[in-house]
């Protein structure tokens, strides 16, 4: 089953570009996408959404982060996440009107079924029938999928690897059809822009493909990790959300010590972390705010940290700060741009496990399917 691969992880990523022809399919045309396909209560339901609150855990909770800056920023919706372990312990105040939109690859974490059955609970007693629910699942008949108003599944095929890498691509894929599609009923979104996203979408497995040739560039710099304890990811904007995620992989499969930082957070608390032994991985795509990343790497150089760089082809980071850097692919924009970037980093930590000799399918006191809290 796992043919030319050493790990399903493997076989996962490199499935990818599939796992993305098979979420599109029948959901989007050449220029525009189906709103039909989150099914007959959609046009009218997203018609009345005024704000999107996205609850889930682990790797899908930072799908859920990639949307919110997507939400606020292409479509002017407002968007909150939150871990599903935290939103069911507090008492919400939930305004009429929300989109709660749950996002689980299994569709059995007990946390986020438990916050789905809050909300449920909420809308009842309070009368408030404009609050609804979409889940966004990999596995479908899932409790997840049968709880809520609407469901809309992710066509990863099945992940046997505990680390989320396809669905994860697979939840950024749906999301953008969601947005896209909230953006169309809304009259929030222009038919060009409809289009380019449309086109992004369709370029995304090229685009994978392409990220993934980078695999033995970034093995080789993956011995860099064969002592280290310690890295730091660093991200602005989407790459953010991929940085956290990028450090939970390598915790997660590596058993490194990662941590996550908004760039701009650098001198708020982590650069008293920084010397010359400690990893700093950072992705830097070809943005408007790239110029801002820049200056806090050239404070990471300053002190002598390690510096990985992901960047654009076209940028040339590389000669002003960096200590080794993958080219990625040209033409990311801003959908595609996070979904690109985070495939790098899941070779990366990929690679940075089998030099740790870990069990990368089943990393120790971690289960593939969380259903206790
Ligand atoms: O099945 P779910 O998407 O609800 O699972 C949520 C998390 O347990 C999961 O994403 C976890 O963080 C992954 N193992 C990370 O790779």
């Amino acid at each position: 089953e796992l043919g030319e691969h050493r790990h399903y992880m493997h076989k996962e990523i490199f499935e990818q570009p599939q796992a993305v022809i098979d979420t599109l399919e029948g959901r989007i045309t050449q220029d525009q996408v189906l709103v039909s396909s989150f099914g007959p209560k959609a046009e009218q339901i997203f018609k009345t959404v005024e704000q999107i609150h996205i609850i889930a855990c682990g790797t899908s909770y930072h799908a859920g982060m990639v949307t919110k800056y997507w939400m606020e920023d292409i479509i002017g919706l407002p968007c909150q996440v939150e871990v599903a372990s935290e939103f069911r312990y507090r008492n919400p105040v939930i305004l009429d009107n929300t989109l709660f939109v749950m996002i689980s690859q299994s569709g059995e974490t007990a946390d986020t079924l438990a916050a789905l059955h809050q909300i449920n609970h909420y809308r009842k007693v309070h009368d408030l029938d404009g609050i609804t629910s979409l889940s966004i699942c990999n596995v479908a008949e899932s409790s997840l999928t049968r709880d809520a108003d609407m469901t809309y599944l992710t066509h990863a095929g099945p992940e046997i690897g505990v680390a989320s890498t396809k669905s994860f691509t697979t939840q950024l894929v749906v999301l953008a059809l969601l947005l896209t599609s909230l953006g169309k009923v809304q009259k929030r979104l222009s038919k060009e822009r409809e289009s380019m996203i449309a086109g992004g979408l369709q370029k995304l497995p090229n685009l994978i493909r392409m990220a993934l040739e980078h695999e033995e560039e970034i093995r080789d710099i993956s011995q860099l990790f064969a002592d280290k304890q310690h890295a730091l990811f660093l991200g602005r904007g989407t790459m953010f959300p991929i940085a956290l995620e990028g450090a939970l992989k390598l915790k997660e499969i590596s058993y490194i010590h990662a941590e996550a930082y908004p760039a701009g957070e650098l001198k708020h608390g982590p650069l008293a972390l920084i010397d010359e032994t400690m990893p700093v991985i950072a992705i830097a795509p070809l943005d408007d705010l790239l110029e801002k990343l820049k200056s806090n790497l050239q404070e990471v150089k300053a002190r002598g940290g390690q510096m990985i760089v992901f960047e654009d082809e076209r940028s040339d980071i590389s000669s002003e700060t960096s200590f080794k850097v993958v080219k990625a692919t040209t033409n990311v924009g801003r959908i595609t741009a996070p979904i690109t970037y985070n495939i790098l980093l899941q070779l990366l930590c990929y690679h940075v496990a089998l030099i740790k000799g870990t069990d990368v399918d089943q990393p120790r006191n971690l289960a593939k399917s969380v259903t206790v809290e």
